[in-house]
């Protein structure tokens, strides 16, 4: 079974060759250095990007995998969350694709994609707590088997991805800001100073308070901030760190189950993977993260999602959806 999957939800054009569950190839068009100059995603212009990229994307990725449009069994679209006007490119094109070819085409949901982004080229395992960390997402989820998924907390604000990109951004470290924060706070020590860290006792996240600790901190030290920058940063991103590391603790505790996987665009964090590894040695839990390559958004994890599924049968029904839950 080969899969072209085809994933334009934000700001990356990205299509995968994917044929029984090994990647032939992912290709990802990366839009950083077009919004980097604005300091975040500019909607209109992830959109139109996407629109100029995404027809060479997904050329690239056959042609990498050596498949042609004929020999593609099926093709799978990110349907949601996300951007409107990107989702809306991708869907296009795949639709056209699905009747240009008379291919099969499923619609798949990007955060299904992260939660399984761990286990491609694995077997998948059940049950697993899977921690979906992204620019847009901090949920949580207990998954029992194959669509047997149920949300066990999500945050009530700010994603940790975005409060990582805020903060980056009020401290002029670089866009994205999460890996600019992951970079100069490497050279930090993160016991220097204290930021809170919330946890609330439904399992939620929140990160909306930490982020005007960043505000206020930036304010109390506006004249020394930046020759402190380095454990400033490791500081912020540890409280990060540890609200995410204790949820995720608490909910493979709470439902007695021994398998994490942790994904998204903040997974490719260094910190994170360190204190993550260490609480899940230390309590017995077995974890699981994707490779690199597989964090931030990429097709090959749509694909992956699409081979555990059939088809839809009403694909010229298929529609985006900006706030898609599982
Ligand atoms: O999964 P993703 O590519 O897109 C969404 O679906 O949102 O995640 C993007 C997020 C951004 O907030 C970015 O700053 C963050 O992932 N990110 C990181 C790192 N690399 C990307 N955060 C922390 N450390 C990193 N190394
Ligand atoms: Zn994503």
């Amino acid at each position: 079974m080969k899969i072209l999957a085809i994933d334009t939800s934000c700001d990356d054009t990205s299509a995968a060759l994917i044929a029984e569950n090994r990647v032939l190839s992912n290709i990802i068009s990366s839009q950083d250095a077009i919004h980097s100059r604005y300091g975040g995603i500019v909607p209109e212009i992830a959109s139109r990007t996407h629109f100029l990229n995404i027809a060479a994307t997904a050329k690239r990725a056959l042609s990498e995998a050596d498949v042609s449009f004929d020999d593609i069994d099926k093709i799978a679209v990110t349907k949601g969350p996300g951007l409107l006007g990107s989702l809306l490119v991708g869907l296009s094109y795949a639709k056209g694709l699905a009747y240009r070819f008379k291919k099969r085409l499923i619609g798949i949901n990007h955060l299904e994609g992260h939660l399984y982004a761990p286990f491609i080229e694995k077997e998948v395992k059940y049950p697993f707590i899977g921690l979906v960390v992204s620019g847009g997402h901090t949920s949580i989820y207990k998954v029992l088997g194959n669509e047997k998924i149920e949300l066990l907390g999500t945050t009530r604000d700010d994603a940790a991805g975005e409060c990582l990109d805020k903060t980056a951004r009020l401290w002029n470290l670089g866009y994205p800001g999460g890996k600019a924060i992951d970079r100069v706070a490497a050279k930090g020590d993160p016991g220097r100073f204290s930021f809170p860290r919330t946890a609330l006792a439904d399992g939620s996240f929140s990160f909306s308070g930490l982020k005007t600790a960043a505000i206020m901190f930036s304010k109390k030290y506006s004249d020394k901030i930046k020759d402190m920058m380095p454990d400033v940063a490791a500081s912020f991103l540890e409280a990060v760190v540890d609200t995410l590391v204790i949820g995720a603790v608490a909910a493979c505790k709470a439902e007695k189950i021994e398998l994490l996987a942790v994904s998204g665009g903040v997974s490719a964090n260094r910190r994170l993977r360190t204190k993550l590894s260490a609480a899940c040695r230390e309590n017995g839990i077995e974890l699981l993260m994707p490779e690199a390559r597989f964090t931030t958004d990429n097709a090959a994890m749509i694909g992956f999602v699409a081979s555990m599924k059939g088809y839809d049968k009403n694909w010229t029904r298929l529609n985006a959806s900006a706030v898609a839950s599982i």
